[in-house]
């Protein structure tokens, strides 16, 4: 199938959708969007603003400057205890949500399955159809916490199974998989022999002193395993479009083939000022107060959530929350309707997250501390108006 013809297969995001009902709505308070409210910490655009004056404007190589792969290298080593060789087995692209595609593009089949705890992040599924392969949604559930499970796993696998997309700490759940969780998945992907792309963007925001491990890490795990990763969400630049990739050689390589003929190469100037935030100890100072202040923004949407009658998990990371809305008698999608215009707050509908969102909605509390609280009272106040809990 060609890829315009893929194309039509693929549907705008229903996220989208809502922004636009909610454009034009005085006073409306936005739960919705997925991204850090924190700016850019400060020293990273004065680097930025450096390198520009140095003249960094030109064409970089396809797989990113050597200065960058090699600081994301010993951030691997030291964070995330994974050994990927700079030179060949890492590459810098324009924003994590492209690797998605690429890495896939890298192995699979026409109509090959691809594996996909369910809910999940929008673009999974997507990338899968243009891919050419067939997205397998895996439900997760509330009672486990959100957290994938092999049992689960089993009762999807096929023999034209070929990859798994894992995502810890989730978007839209928040769940992270703890590293029993890790380990038996690594065991079930050797078994079956499958690639699993493992998207941690969200690798820094984790709370209650939990610890988020990566899959690579894992022994014998790197052969198999595409550690997809950006500075959008850990350094609050999502508007940069930065993001890095540690694989094998082999996928690498065809990665940095398709950028060849696609981007060419990210934002030269850019990757220049993340070579060093990441070497900055005030990078990591700011990631862990923004750490902080979401930890603290959580515990109070849990706690007022689950006053006001709607069950939540206490999500362990991320910047999501993932409360139960299927009691109120309303489907995900009338429960955000009804909240737009009656709370004038905008919160995603679960099913927006796959089959197995329906029942719930998405808030992000990326969002400062008194709006959260101005968004609970008013959504508190309809669902007591409307005799909904
Ligand atoms: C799970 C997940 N992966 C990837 C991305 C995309 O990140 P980037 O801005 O680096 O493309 C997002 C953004 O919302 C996300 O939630």
């Amino acid at each position: 199938m060609a890829l315009s013809d893929r194309l039509e297969l693929v549907n705008p995001s229903e996220i989208r959708k809502l922004f636009d009902l909610a454009q034009g709505i005085e006073g409306v308070i936005s739960l919705g969007i997925g991204e850090p409210d924190f700016d850019t910490p400060a020293h990273i655009k004065e680097y930025a603003k450096e390198a520009l004056d140095r003249g960094l404007t030109h064409y970089s190589p396809n797989s990113g400057i050597p200065e960058l792969r090699e600081a994301v290298a010993e951030k691997l080593k030291k964070h995330n205890k994974i050994n990927a060789d700079p030179k060949t087995q890492i590459m810098i692209t324009v924003g994590t949500n492209q690797q998605i595609l690429m890495g896939l593009s890298t192995f699979l089949k026409d109509n090959e399955e691809v594996l996909i705890p369910s809910p999940m992040f929008v673009s999974y599924a997507p990338a899968v159809i243009l891919a050419g392969g067939k997205p397998i949604e895996v439900p997760t559930y509330e009672e486990n916490e959100f957290r994938l499970s092999v049992d689960e796993l089993k009762k999807y696998i096929t023999p034209r199974t070929r990859a798994l997309i894992i995502n810890s700490p989730n978007n839209p759940t928040g769940a992270v998989l703890t590293k029993k969780d890790l380990e038996e998945i690594a065991d079930f992907a050797v078994e079956h022999d499958l690639i699993i792309l493992s998207d941690e963007v969200y690798e820094y925001f984790v709370y209650d002193g939990v610890k988020n491990y990566s899959m690579a890490s894992l022994n014998g795990m790197f052969e198999r395993t595409i550690t997809m990763n950006g500075f959008s969400k850990t350094f609050a630049m999502t508007g940069w479009r930065l993001g890095f990739v540690a694989a094998p050689e082999w996928i690498i390589e065809k990665m940095i083939r398709f950028q060849m003929y696609n981007a060419t190469c990210p934002v030269t100037f850019i990757q220049y000022a993340a070579a060093k935030a990441l070497r900055d100890e005030r990078s990591w100072e700011a990631i862990e107060e923004m750490r902080r202040e979401y930890e603290r923004r959580r515990n109070l949407v849990w706690k007022r959530l689950n006053e006001m009658g709607l069950p939540t998990v206490k999500p362990k990371g991320a910047f999501y929350i993932f409360p139960r809305i299927k009691d109120t008698g309303l489907s995900s999608k009338e429960f955000s309707e009804l909240m737009i215009k009656e709370a004038k707050v905008v919160l995603v509908p679960g099913s927006a997250f796959g089959q197995a969102g329906e029942g719930y909605i998405r808030i992000s509390y990326a969002t400062a501390y008194e709006k959260l609280e101005e968004a609970m009272d008013r959504i508190e106040k309809v669902l007591k108006d409307k005799e909904l809990v």
